[in-house]
């Protein structure tokens, strides 16, 4: 039995939050720091990839009431995704990294927020059990082939969609 897409994202949500915690606690040393951003930077590209690829338009498919919701997501991403380009080529030892992690994990957090708050319930309350099963097996399925670095082709290949369109 495949898992309910809203579950299945949510717990990736979870795992978000614990990272930004230890990456903003005062504790954490800079090189430990650099890499719970690495860490973040691959989660987020694999997290954003699926929501793209399949829940965002499944979503935008089966509940048009929900469009404007889906495209502020989508923005949403292409503003983390633009964040994350800058943090690659960058370390632990720039100036400027914590700072900008600090800024993509705002960012992060507010998109988070929104998806959990404003627009999934009415996901869950507008799709079937089986329906959101469905979409959770898509997910999981595109979890399997999903970029894990954003410079990857089909990861460069969504920010650069992002842009064009
Ligand atoms: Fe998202
Ligand atoms: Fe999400």
């Amino acid at each position: 039995m495949s898992q309910d897409a809203i579950v299945m994202l949510k717990a990736a949500h979870k795992q978000f939050r614990g990272l930004f915690r230890a990456l903003q606690k005062a504790s954490t040393t800079p090189a430990r720091k650099g890499k719970l951003v690495e860490k973040i930077i691959e989660l987020l590209t694999v997290h954003t990839y699926i929501e793209n690829e399949v829940m965002y338009p499944r979503v935008r498919a089966l509940l048009p009431d929900l469009e404007d919701d889906v495209l502020e997501s989508y923005e949403e991403h292409h503003v983390a995704d633009l964040l994350v380009m800058e943090l690659v080529p960058m370390t632990w030892k720039d100036e400027r990294f914590v700072a900008k992690a600090t800024v993509l994990i705002e960012n992060v957090e507010h998109h988070i927020e929104e998806e959990e708050q404003d627009w999934f319930p009415k996901v869950r309350e507008g799709l079937s059990r089986t329906q959101l099963r469905e979409i959770g097996a898509e997910l999981a399925a595109a979890k399997e082939t999903a970029p894990r670095r954003p410079e990857q082709p089909s990861a460069l290949k969504k920010t650069l969609d992002a842009v064009i369109a």
